[in-house]
């Protein structure tokens, strides 16, 4: 599938595409500075309702994002890495613009958490029309916050039924 210009991604369901995808996660904060190693994120990668999308360049892996379709916050982006080497050449936000597109086909919302101490991933977030909806205390280690944030289409479903008022 085409998202970029000339970045294409494609869903990644091969054990090699998990473990690079997991090796990747876990050589980079916030997953280093959370103390989530190689095995939570193969872990993680491999949990059923989720699903491993990711762009190669060289048949090397230099994206992903790792969605959950499954739940009350279904639509949620638990990962969306870049390779070192390939930051800030629009291929995070060509990740994010494709696991939105995903997500709006069954769901109004994109759901994520980003860690407080992650100050550029909130700006990147804001700018692509993220809002904050709540925080989660000291959630992964004590001392850093996670943000949830959402992107959002409306609500799950329409109109409320007659005699049941809606929130002024
Ligand atoms: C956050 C991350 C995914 C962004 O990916 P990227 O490929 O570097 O970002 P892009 O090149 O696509 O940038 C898209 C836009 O966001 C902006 N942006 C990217 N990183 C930014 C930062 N640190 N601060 C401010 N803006 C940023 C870019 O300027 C660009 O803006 P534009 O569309 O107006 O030109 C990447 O830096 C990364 O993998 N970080 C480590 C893992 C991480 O923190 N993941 C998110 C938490 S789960």
């Amino acid at each position: 599938m085409q998202a970029g210009t000339d970045i294409k991604i494609a869903r990644l369901t091969s054990p090699e595409a998990m473990r690079a995808a997991a090796r990747l996660m876990s050589s980079s904060d916030p997953w280093l500075r959370l103390g989530i190693n190689y095995a939570d994120c193969l872990k993680s990668i491999r949990t059923p309702y989720r699903e491993l999308h990711g762009t190669l360049r060289s048949g090397e892996l230099k994206g992903l994002v790792l969605i959950t379709m499954y739940g009350t916050l279904r639509g949620y982006i638990q990962a969306l890495c870049v390779s070192p080497g390939c930051r800030g050449e629009g291929v995070g936000k060509a990740l994010l613009l494709y696991a939105e597109k995903r997500i709006f086909r069954e769901s109004p919302n994109v759901f994520l958490c980003v860690s407080s101490f992650n100050s550029g991933a909130i700006r990147f977030y804001r700018r692509l029309g993220y809002k904050r909806a709540g925080l989660l205390k000291d959630f992964v280690i004590s001392g850093s916050d996670e943000i949830l944030m959402r992107k959002t289409r409306g609500p799950l479903r329409g109109p409320a039924p007659r005699g049941i008022k809606r929130k002024q």
